[in-house]
């Protein structure tokens, strides 16, 4: 007889875009333990198996239902082999032999710590740690080989390693719509990524810029980043101007900029008093000696991303920037592979028709592709 978590399980789609993703899910005992794997795998450049287990994860996240046991993993796409092995250990107890070994290996730690710091991949971490390199200290004396980009990083790691809670993010959003809207007043500023599906905290805040009239962008971006600069709210950037893409809809926009920011978000004047008046919270002691040398200083670091696209892409860089990464290498997975089109933050192309298909929402791309539609809170994989 099938139960129907029997044909929810067997009836999966093995596509992650085929289906929702919700934030909070029935299964994270296996979940976190496959994440270290799939770390772990792309810590050491395994593409493939890096894909494997971060497939499977997003797969038990979109369970609607705690897995009982391994058995019933087989069911579920991307759940055989290897990861049925770990879920199986989990399941009859409690750990996973694999994933406590990966923990505690020193060559793991040195390489989440360096990949850590903002400005540095895994082929930096994996070189310095062959270099003899295991935390920052070790780094601080051989600060010469940095990049900018690294030494910065490394000046505000303990900031940048402090999630961005969505209160600061909306404070963020004010600074960044103040700046913008003081050099062009119809701007539309919408805040992606990982808070706009839902998301309490990240590790930075995301914006998409855009403007019915093509022409009022161009210069936009680096003139509100320069006056954010000169109030002294900008820490660091660098900006990447778009690659030339043959896309449909604007060749005007190529060229068109991404900026990656750190900026100094002041502390809020209600920040101080709750520190004051519950100085006994739960907040461990470092947690705390961080957010305390925040408020003598007045502000904090904050990782900010903000990309311009012309409006007749902006359903595209839309869906692009609002993730999960997981999430969008599938749709791109699946647009090419079921569908012969390729999509990216500018467009969806029709390989076959040999044209662009145009879109005035996500709802619509979503239609372009045969999927349902999927919303952000759905796309949490
Ligand atoms: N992205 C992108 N190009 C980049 C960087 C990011 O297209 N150079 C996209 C990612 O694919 C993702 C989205 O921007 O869809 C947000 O990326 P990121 O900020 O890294 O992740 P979040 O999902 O926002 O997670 P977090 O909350 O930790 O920031
Ligand atoms: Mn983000
Ligand atoms: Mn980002
Ligand atoms: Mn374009």
């Amino acid at each position: 007889l099938a139960t129907p978590e029997k044909v929810l399980r067997t009836q999966m789609p093995s596509y992650t875009c085929q289906r929702r993703t919700p934030l909070n899910h029935h299964n994270s005992t296996l979940t976190d333990a496959l994440e270290i794997l799939a770390r772990a795998a792309f810590f050491q450049s395994s593409e493939v198996r890096y894909l494997g287990f971060t497939r499977a994860v997003s797969t038990l996240k979109s369970l609607p239902f705690k897995l009982q046991s391994a058995e019933e993993a087989k069911d579920l796409p991307w759940c055989g082999g290897h990861c049925k092995t770990v879920i199986q250990e989990i399941l009859e107890g409690g750990v996973c032999r694999e994933v406590e070994t990966i923990k505690s290996n020193e060559q793991y730690q040195a390489m989440q710590l360096l990949t850590g710091i903002y400005g540095v991949g895994v082929r930096t971490a994996e070189r310095w740690y062959q270099e003899g390199i295991r935390n920052l200290n070790d780094l601080k004396n051989t600060e010469s080989k940095l990049t900018v980009e690294q030494r910065t990083g490394l000046q505000y790691y303990k900031d940048l390693q402090q999630p961005v809670t969505r209160e600061e993010a909306e404070r963020v959003e004010q600074l960044v719509k103040d700046a913008l809207l003081r050099f062009s007043p119809d701007v539309q500023i919408t805040m992606t990524g990982g808070f706009r599906r839902g998301k309490l905290e990240g590790h930075d805040v995301d914006f998409l810029i855009t403007h019915t009239n093509e022409s009022a962008l161009t210069g936009l971006l680096e003139n509100a980043i320069n006056w954010l600069k000169s109030k002294g709210l900008i820490l660091y950037y660098h900006m990447k101007k778009r690659k030339h893409t043959s896309h449909a809809v604007s060749s005007l926009m190529d060229g068109h900029e991404t900026y990656y920011t750190i900026c100094a978000l002041p502390s809020s004047s209600s920040q101080n008093t709750d520190l004051e008046v519950k100085p006994h919270n739960f907040v461990a002691a470092e947690q705390m000696a961080c957010l305390k040398s925040q408020i003598s200083k007045g502000w904090r670091a904050v990782r900010v991303d903000l990309v311009v696209t012309p409006h007749a892409e902006y359903p595209y860089a839309l869906l692009g920037w609002t993730g999960s990464k997981h999430f969008e290498r599938e749709l791109r997975r699946f647009s090419l592979h079921e569908k012969k089109m390729s999509l990216n933050s500018h467009g969806l192309y029709d390989t076959e028709k040999r044209c662009y298909l145009p879109a005035h929402s996500e709802e619509e791309i979503f239609k372009h592709l045969g999927l349902t539609y999927i919303s952000p809170s759905d796309r949490n994989a």
